[in-house]
């Protein structure tokens, strides 16, 4: 969602003249866009501030300003703490006001002082937001739901991004032909709980995901659509039926879990059982037989047990992920989890967050080889580092190289898989 944000606000800014550079510090103007989920996230924008701050007073000894900006979800939380640590950023603002970017760039070069602009404003940005353009390439993002009701016990979303909102559907197509005009082959629909989806149609009554993805597929031209991210409760028979009705759906799914425990999916609120998974795990399956899954981990959650942990291992041998993300429980200040009892050591976080990936990547790396000798879909994007050869994706994400003419960009050609080399593949056009 970041990147999507972040190309949105180089739309913003683009009428004012300003143009994207490769060098910070060749910049006029440098926003951080920065997430808070983890604490290690938040770490990061300062140290980076730091460096900044370096070219700043460098460029000012030429007599030349840079405008320096916090946005996104650190901004939203901590904006007094950001101002009273790094006095010299000049604006601050959540991903609810970026729209409001030329009036707070205005501000700071009339020299009316630093910005804070953490509002939920009524209006929603999504009408106030010019038409896409930074997203000329094959593959782009539309977010189409933004914020959560769900309220896990150990997550920021709901409280720097928001209530649940989803954009109404003609918008929606509105920017996906848009963005299939401009040569976009496939999108990824975006939202923090994408398939809470319950966004206005044509008729004035509200529609799910499943609806809205059968009208994006009616779109010539664009190839595959994807979206994410899913919340196991919110996986409705309509979406269920579109895995096996629309074939420009692909047959990946990041379908977070967190825990295989059900004790531990209690204290975190997730309103769903290891078994409620699985058994939607089956029901995909059923309607899409050559799905593959990825998903989200954390260990180490307040009172989580040698045994609870076990259950989470037991649970991804069960289900078998083609690809996931596993993180260390990182204690948010304001969430409910933070002052739960029994936080988890951090040796012991380390020792089963390192169990836990090296299941995974096994999991990987079998279904990556698993993928050779297999004929696929690739839909190539851009070229390689080596001539002559370009670079696509398969359905399932992964990184696939062949040999042939760049002229084959932005379409989607049957490959031959030959080889696994771990983080990409390599296959023969057929
Ligand atoms: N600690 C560790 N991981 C977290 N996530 C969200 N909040 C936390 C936290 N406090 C993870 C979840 C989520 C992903 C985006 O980040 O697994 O699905
Ligand atoms: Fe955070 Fe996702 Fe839970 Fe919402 S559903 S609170 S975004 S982990």
């Amino acid at each position: 969602m970041n990147v999507y944000d972040s190309a949105r606000m180089t739309d913003v800014v683009a009428p004012l003249g300003y143009q994207p550079v490769d060098e910070m510090a060749e910049a006029d103007l440098v926003i951080f866009n920065t997430c808070h989920i983890r604490e290690k996230a938040t770490d990061k924008l300062f140290s980076e501030l730091g460096r900044l701050h370096e070219i700043q007073l460098e460029r000012q000894t030429k007599g030349e300003r840079i405008i320096v900006a916090v946005a996104g979800c650190v901004a939203q939380a901590e904006g007094p703490e950001i101002k009273r640590r790094a006095p010299y950023v000049d604006m601050i603002f959540g991903p609810q006001t970026y729209h409001q970017l030329p009036e707070m760039i205005a501000q700071i070069t009339r020299g009316a002082g630093q910005v804070l602009n953490t509002e939920f404003p009524p209006e929603p940005k999504f009408d106030q937001l010019p038409e896409v353009e930074s997203q000329n390439s094959i593959s782009a993002f539309l977010a189409i739901q933004e914020g959560c009701d769900k309220f896990c016990s150990y997550c920021v979303v709901p409280y720097t991004r928001g209530a649940e909102y989803s954009r109404p559907i003609s918008d929606i197509v509105h920017e996906a032909k848009h963005l299939v005009s401009q040569g976009v082959k496939e999108i990824s629909l975006l939202g923090q709980t994408v398939n809470a989806y319950h966004g206005e149609g044509a008729d004035g009554q509200p529609h799910r995901l499943g609806y809205l993805i059968n009208h994006l597929a009616e779109i010539d031209g664009l190839l595959r659509i994807r979206y994410m991210t899913s919340h196991p409760s919110e996986m409705d028979d309509e979406l269920i039926a579109a895995h096996r009705d629309v074939p420009k759906l692909m047959p990946f799914l990041h379908l977070p879990v967190q825990s295989g425990a059900d004790s531990v999916l209690k204290a975190m609120n997730r309103k769903h059982t290891a078994k409620d998974y699985l058994t939607l795990i089956e029901k995909l399956r059923t309607a899409r037989p050559d799905i593959t899954f990825s998903s989200d981990f954390i260990v180490g959650f307040p009172g989580e047990r040698d045994m609870d942990f076990k259950a989470t291992l037991k649970l991804v041998n069960e289900v078998t992920f083609a690809q996931s993300y596993s993180f260390k429980y990182s204690r948010r200040p304001g969430t409910p989890a933070a002052t739960m009892p029994r936080q988890v050591p951090e040796e012991i976080k380390d020792a089963r967050l390192t169990e836990l990936q090296e299941l995974l990547r096994n999991q990987l790396r079998t279904f990556n080889k698993s993928c050779v000798g297999k004929t696929m879909p690739i839909l190539f994007e851009n070229a390689g580092r080596k001539g002559e050869q370009i670079k696509g994706r398969s359905p399932y994400m992964q990184s696939v190289h062949a040999a042939g003419s760049p002229t084959l960009i932005g379409q989607e050609i049957q490959v031959k898989i030959t080889e696994d080399k771990s983080f990409s593949l390599t296959g023969e056009i057929v």
